[in-house]
């Protein structure tokens, strides 16, 4: 199976200088959401037909499925033309081409996997559905299960438009007979475009089947507008808490919570009321999130306790039965079993091991301007309040810092590093100093 992804259109009514295929749903580009659902049909070539805000897209793409092939349609003369550009990187492929569209977000994997059954008995499946409101679909004129041909809503004549059977837009076929009949559509039609819709009633004439699945309407859900975009991400949450609660995670307050397409969250954990999560976030069984936290990339493992008020950068890889609390950040950083770092901390490029106990206000002074440097912090250490940790710079198992110290240099295994200056005390100086401008203050008012 090759997947071929339609990206190259404007999206005018985005009213956006970013292209479609790049807004987010669920904390990840529309795309990717696209390139998900094909990924579920193990597609040995993936083909994206770019075209407005091409270098973007392919500069996504190439971050999402770095296997995938990008080709340009420099002009958009449509879906049946945007297809055939895939038509010289599916050279020498021998299997079915599916046609899915970067701005169709909720296909399912089942419904895919479906089509590529329906295959096994008619050379062309289009996937339909029964529209609401058809407006300005596509309509499938059916003989039983022949799909005769697509007539798009502004060719139709008023007894096809009262047809209610929508075409998706997502078409799979023979990789090789798709772009063969493909050569052969023309755009004499209302919109002067190369319809990919031809398909079906051109294979019909050279005594090819073809068929039409339908799913629900919900999965074939476009997007074309913001109002679109914002309600495809409520739809998208709603979802999403659902199959969370499924699972077995326990939430107070699900409509507050927010995920990303792949946050994966284990049976057993606890998420509090106003979470959210960005993606590539994983968060282990009996894990619990507290309320007000903001996670993204990074792992939490069983029995560990995050905010609330916490902030999980990528790269926080935090151990079993570790603490992470309020207004602690952590960025690029191991934080071993059982260790806590409970209040006011910046942990960035750091390792701190098992046990260990980071105290309020601990900084990991990781960035000199120029370069980022590690710190590493032993098993069972100790980390007094308000602790500098100047980067580069190691702190042995079973250590302690002093309160307040301003750690430069490595710090020995059990050792005590102080770093800060002496305290003094001047006996009854503080009275004495008080007296004196009180006495000034008077001055002046006389
Ligand atoms: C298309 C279908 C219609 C179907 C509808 C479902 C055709 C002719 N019509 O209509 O039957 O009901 O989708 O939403 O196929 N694109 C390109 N290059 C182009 C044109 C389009 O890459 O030259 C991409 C767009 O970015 C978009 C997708 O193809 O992702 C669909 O294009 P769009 O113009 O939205 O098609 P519709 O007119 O909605
Ligand atoms: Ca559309």
């Amino acid at each position: 199976m090759a997947l071929v992804i339609l990206a190259a259109g404007q999206g005018t009514r985005m009213n956006s200088d970013r292209p479609k295929p790049l807004h987010t749903l669920g904390g990840v580009p529309l795309i990717a959401h696209a390139l998900a659902a094909g990924a579920a049909l193990d597609p040995s070539r993936i083909v994206v037909v770019t075209g407005h805000g091409a270098e973007a897209v392919e500069a996504a793409v190439a971050d999402l499925a770095p296997f995938a092939i990008c080709v340009r349609q420099t002009e958009q003369l449509g879906t049946g033309h945007a297809v055939l550009q895939a038509a010289e990187a599916l050279e020498g492929f021998e299997g079915d081409a599916l046609v899915l569209y970067a701005d169709t977000p909720f296909i399912r994997a089942e419904t895919l996997t479906t089509m590529q059954a329906a295959r096994a008995a008619h050379d062309i499946v289009v996937l339909g559905f029964e529209a609401a409101d058809p407006g300005r679909y596509g309509r499938l004129i059916l003989q039983g299960d022949r799909l005769e041909r697509i007539v798009e809503a502004k060719d139709a004549t008023p007894g096809e438009l009262a047809v209610t059977t929508c075409n998706s837009g997502l078409l799979a076929a023979d990789a090789a007979t798709m772009m063969r009949l493909l050569r052969a559509v023309g755009n004499d039609n209302a919109s002067g475009e190369y319809y990919l819709t031809d398909l079906p009633a051109l294979a019909q004439a050279e005594g090819l089947s073809a068929t039409a699945i339908l799913c629900p309407e919900a999965e074939t859900l476009g997007i074309n507008s913001r109002a679109e975009l914002a309600a495809a991400e409520a739809a998208f949450q709603a979802m999403k808490r659902a199959e969370m609660i499924e699972t077995g995670v326990a939430m107070q307050a699900p409509e507050t919570v927010f995920f990303a397409l792949d946050t994966w969250v284990g049976r057993d954990a606890e998420i509090e009321p106003h979470v959210i999560f960005g993606p590539e976030v994983t968060v282990e069984s009996g894990a619990r999130i507290r309320a007000f936290s903001h996670l993204e990339g990074c792992h939490v493992s069983a029995g560990a306790v995050i905010g609330p008020y916490a902030r999980l950068r990528p790269g926080a890889e935090i151990g079993n039965d570790a603490r992470i609390g309020n207004f602690v950040e952590v960025k690029s950083a191991e934080i071993g079993e059982g260790a806590k770092v409970n209040h006011l901390s910046y942990i960035g490029d750091a390792e701190i091991g098992e046990g260990t106990n980071v105290g309020a206000g601990t900084v990991t002074c990781n960035y000199d301007g120029v370069m980022k440097h590690r710190t590493i912090v032993g098993r069972g250490a100790f980390i007094g309040s308000d602790t500098m940790l100047v980067a580069p710079v190691t702190v042995g198992d079973r250590a302690m810092t002093a309160s307040g110290s301003v750690i430069t240099e490595d710090v020995p295994e059990g050792a005590l590093a102080l770093g800060r200056a002496k305290q003094v005390n001047k006996p009854g100086l503080a009275v004495r100093l008080m007296e004196r401008l009180r006495a000034i203050k008077a001055g002046r008012k006389g």
